[in-house]
C-alpha cells in the first residue's frame, strides 16, 4: 500500500489497483447505490451478516442510511470503501461508539466484498486500513465476530485471536438453520 492508499497487485494474471478511502456522510450518499449493491450481493450470495431473505435493494439502502449514516454524522463510526479498477468493490466499518469504560476499544464490522471482486486482496486491504483508523482514534483493542471460516482465517492471518465460539448464534440468510459465531480480538499498537 503506498501513501495515497492505492495498492497495485497482480492476481490471476491481471493487474488490479485497490484504492481504499473513507466515506463521510456525503461520501456515503454519493456511493450509496454501489455500497447498497455490495450488501445486497453479499446477502444473496449467502453471507451471514445480519439479514435474511427476502432482502432487496431498498432494505440494503435503508441499512446504510438509517443505521450507519447517523454514526458518520456523530463521528462515532468509520466506514471505509475499496475501489478495484475504479469500481466500488468492498467496505468495512469501525464502531467507536463504545461505553465510557471502554474508551480504548472499537468494534470492526461489516467487512463485505462484492462476490465479483473476491480473492483479489480487497478484504485484507480493508482490514489493514481499518486498523490504522483504530490506532489514530486511540483504540488499542479491536473486537469482532464472524460466522464464516474464510473471514476467520483472514482475521487470524492478520493477528486476531479467537476469544470463543457461540453455537447457534444467527440464522442463515436463506434457510431456517442457525450457525455459530466466533468472537475475536486484536491488541494493536
Ligand atoms: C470474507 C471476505 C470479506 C474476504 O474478502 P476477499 O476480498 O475475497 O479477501 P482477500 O482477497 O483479501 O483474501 C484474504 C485471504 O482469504 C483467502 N480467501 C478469500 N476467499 C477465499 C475463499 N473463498 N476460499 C479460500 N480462501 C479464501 C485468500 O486466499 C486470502 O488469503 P491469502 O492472503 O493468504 O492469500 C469476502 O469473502 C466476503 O465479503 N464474504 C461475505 C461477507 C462476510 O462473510 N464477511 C465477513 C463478516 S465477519
Amino acid at each position: 500500500m503506498n501513501s495515497t492508499g492505492t495498492n497495485p497487485l497482480r492476481k490471476r494474471g491481471t493487474l488490479h489497483s485497490i484504492e481504499i478511502f473513507r466515506l463521510d456522510r456525503d461520501g456515503l450518499a454519493q456511493h450509496l447505490e454501489s455500497i447498497a449493491e455490495i450488501l445486497l450481493a453479499c446477502v444473496h450470495d449467502g453471507a451471514n451478516v445480519g439479514f435474511v431473505s427476502p432482502f432487496d435493494l431498498n432494505q440494503a439502502r435503508a441499512f446504510w442510511v438509517q443505521k450507519i449514516a447517523p454514526g458518520l454524522v456523530a463521528n462515532t463510526r468509520v466506514v471505509l470503501a475499496a475501489k478495484v479498477n475504479d469500481q466500488v468493490a468492498g467496505t468495512v466499518q469501525l464502531n467507536l461508539d463504545t461505553p465510557p469504560n471502554q474508551p480504548h476499544r472499537a468494534d470492526v464490522s461489516k467487512l463485505l466484498v462484492h462476490p465479483k471482486y473476491r480473492m483479489l486482496g480487497v478484504g485484507r486491504a480493508l482490514m489493514e486500513q481499518i486498523e490504522s483508523y483504530g490506532l489514530n482514534a486511540g483504540r488499542r483493542l479491536l473486537t469482532l465476530d464472524t460466522a464464516t471460516d474464510i473471514a476467520e482465517k483472514l482475521y487470524i492471518s492478520l493477528g486476531y485471536e479467537r476469544a470463543g465460539h457461540i453455537p447457534g448464534y444467527a440464522r442463515e440468510p436463506h434457510e431456517e438453520r442457525f450457525v455459530g459465531t466466533t468472537i475475536m480480538y486484536k491488541v494493536i499498537r
